[in-house]
């Protein structure tokens, strides 16, 4: 009460809402979400319809400018990215300071971090071309280094760029192209690529969002924010649910096991939960969830996989839970993680690669919230207040006199 009240004194006003649960921390005009609903919009069109009708970078564009490209705009911003899509050759030996066995999120950290180091001509942030290029060469960068940690991962040579691929197919070749073959892109699987892309691109005030955006709220270079957005990103309760969810269908293993699963996800002395289940702001279907849903039906069929036991077994989890009590009271419907794990498996990656997919996905949203914010003439440098509970006042005990 005491520090409430100091608070409140100094301030004239103070909350206290742990989780940010009912706090907007800014204005924004990218994202929308009604969580009641279960809608999403990216600058007004609903998700549904921008997955289905646009592609990756007409996403890009549309979360950067505000609008739709026109077939011009549109042209012209694909020849702008995919003329930053290498890396400085320096940056290729960076890789080689990381365990061959690390997390590819851990080597994401790192390389992203480094760009700053390598294109500091764009890290002035109160010019706005050099916060366009920065913007740029993120969207640009971000597949060539994620494929590139993938190959580092699994110890194959490193593939390079090929701009004539569109932005999706590209990242399917650098992942997977060998110098003794080239991957063939299906597609179908770029296509289902691409989607998985479009639908993880930006989600509002998020914890890796707003992780990008208090950092970029110090002044700090675009670059840096992102990689601060991606150790945000890593946590199970966030980007990592994907992986983590695949891992839990794996663990469940099959339909008959899913009763004990749920009755430990309801029993409050288990800290186990249903991983790709539940959200802090849809308490309806996340629409993102039902299109992946699809999305992995069509992956699954192109690649002739007519019995995946976790597709089962996630099918199952799904039905149960959503006829239970427990998950039914707390609004707990499967959220996108849920069978992005499965399509992305389907799709040639292994676990440790899912939230690194995330991140390069979300790397607009990021960059689109980042430029929004420090364009803001109203901005100011984020610092959230605190509740002490600590001791009160006392006085400092000489070393000798404390027991
Ligand atoms: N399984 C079982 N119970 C759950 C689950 C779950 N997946 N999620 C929430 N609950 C329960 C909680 O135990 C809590 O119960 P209580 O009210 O009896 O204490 C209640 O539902 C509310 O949960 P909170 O953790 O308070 O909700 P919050 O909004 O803070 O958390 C979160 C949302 C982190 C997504 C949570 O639902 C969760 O941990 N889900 C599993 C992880 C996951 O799938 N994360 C991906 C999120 S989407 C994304 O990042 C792309």
């Amino acid at each position: 009460v005491l520090n409430i009240s100091s608070l409140y004194a100094q301030t004239g006003m103070f909350t206290y809402d742990p989780g940010f649960t009912s706090t907007a921390s800014c204005e924004s005009k990218i994202t929308y979400i009604d969580g009641n609903e279960g809608t999403l919009l990216y600058r007004g069109y609903p998700i549904e319809q921008v997955a289905e009708n646009g592609d990756f970078l007409e996403t890009c564009y549309l979360l950067l400018y505000g609008e739709l490209p026109t077939q011009a705009q549109k042209e012209d911003f694909v020849h702008r990215v995919t003329y930053h899509t290498m890396i400085h050759e320096q940056m290729t030996r960076f890789f080689a300071g990381f365990r061959r066995d690390a997390h590819p999120m851990a080597v994401m950290c790192g390389m992203v971090g480094a760009l700053s180091a390598f294109y500091h001509d764009s890290t002035d942030i109160s010019d706005p071309h050099q916060r366009m290029i920065a913007s740029l060469r993120m969207i640009a960068k971000m597949p060539t280094i994620a494929a590139m940690a993938y190959k580092y991962h699994i110890g194959q040579p490193f593939v390079f760029p090929r701009n004539d691929l569109d932005y999706a197919a590209n990242f399917l070749h650098m992942c997977f192209s060998v110098p003794c073959e080239e991957y063939k892109v299906n597609p179908v699987l770029a296509r289902a690529m691409d989607r998985i892309f479009i639908l993880h691109a930006d989600h509002e005030q998020n914890a890796s969002t707003s992780t990008v955006r208090l950092a970029g709220s110090s002044g700090a270079n675009p670059f840096a924010c992102i990689a601060a957005g991606i150790a945000c990103l890593w946590g199970p309760a966030h980007g990592g649910a994907n992986e983590a969810a695949l891992t839990m269908l794996a663990e469940i293993g099959s339909v008959d096991n899913i009763p004990e699963y749920i009755a430990r996800a309801k029993d409050k002395n288990d800290p186990f939960r249903l991983m790709g289940f539940g959200h802090r702001v849809y308490k309806n279907y996340d629409p993102r969830a039902r299109i992946m849903q699809k999305t992995c039906h069509e992956v699954l069929a192109e690649l002739g996989i007519k019995d995946d036991p976790l597709l089962d077994v996630a099918m199952e989890l799904e039905k149960i839970a959503l006829s239970d009590d427990y998950f039914v009271e707390k609004k707990l419907y499967p959220n996108i993680d849920f069978y992005s794990g499965i399509t992305l498996r389907a799709l040639g990656f292994p676990t440790t690669m899912f939230t690194v997919l995330f991140s390069l996905a979300r790397t607009v949203g990021w960059i689109a919230q980042w430029k929004e914010m420090v364009e803001d003439p109203s901005q100011k440098i984020g610092r959230p207040r605190q509740l002490y509970t600590g001791a009160a006042q006392r006085d400092y005990t000489p070393i000798g006199q404390r027991r």
